[in-house]
């Protein structure tokens, strides 16, 4: 089974993710942070981000690893995060990670959070969730994650959003069928009942 979590970043996916799968006891995938990775092996050693994408080796746990390295903090620097919202942008990298992120759901009970699970990696996911926050609790979150100033964050994320839903990809599109779930001033505990409730109900 596949409880698919979208929504925009610092909404809240990845802390309700994480609870979620751990409360079932289900595997959880990250989709960004294979965004992320592509973005820093880019950064690093050049090349085509979608010939990147389908070559490089990730393995998602505690720890990430890219071709076999520690990239966990790594990926988490804003220079990355700003990387992987432009990487996501080529057609030919969302390719190759779908691909890859659909071999990992095929077995299994998942609990996967990106921005296009629902929409395109999962469709049949029995469960769907779209996260949202108002901006400023995003951003918020976002500061106090980074130790930045968060009317600096508010900006650059909007910049991301942008980039996020433009173009083809749509990715910050809700599915149809998802459950929304505003996050804002919300306790994580309460969220998470709400989604096992969804899941429970299925
Ligand atoms: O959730 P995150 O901040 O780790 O995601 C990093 C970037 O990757 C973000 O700009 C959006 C993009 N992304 C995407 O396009 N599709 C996904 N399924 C996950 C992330």
């Amino acid at each position: 089974m596949v409880v698919a979590i979208d929504g925009p970043a610092g909404a809240g996916k990845s802390s309700v993710a994480r609870a979620v799968a751990a409360r079932l006891g289900w595997a959880y995938l990250d989709t960004g942070a294979m965004y992320r990775c592509v973005a820093l092996a880019v950064a690093e050693r050049g090349g085509e981000p979608s010939a990147v994408a389908a070559t490089i080796d990730i393995e998602l746990g505690d720890r990430v690893l890219l071709d076999g390295r520690d990239v966990t903090e790594a990926i988490r620097r804003p220079p990355v995060a700003e990387g992987a919202s432009k990487v996501a942008m080529d057609p030919g990298v969302r390719r190759a990670l779908v691909t890859k992120q659909q071999a990992i759901l095929r077995t299994g009970d998942w609990v996967a959070e990106g921005r296009d699970i629902a929409l395109v990696v999962a469709p049949d996911a029995e469960v769907k969730v779209f996260v949202t926050a108002s901006a400023e609790e995003r951003a918020r979150r976002r500061a106090a994650d980074l130790g930045r100033d968060p009317a600096d964050v508010l900006r650059r994320m909007a910049d991301r959003d942008r980039r996020d839903s433009s173009g083809e990809r749509s990715v910050l599109a809700p599915a149809p069928g998802a459950v929304h779930i505003d996050t804002t001033g919300r306790a994580l505990d309460d969220v998470v009942d709400e989604v096992v409730a969804l899941v429970e109900a299925r």
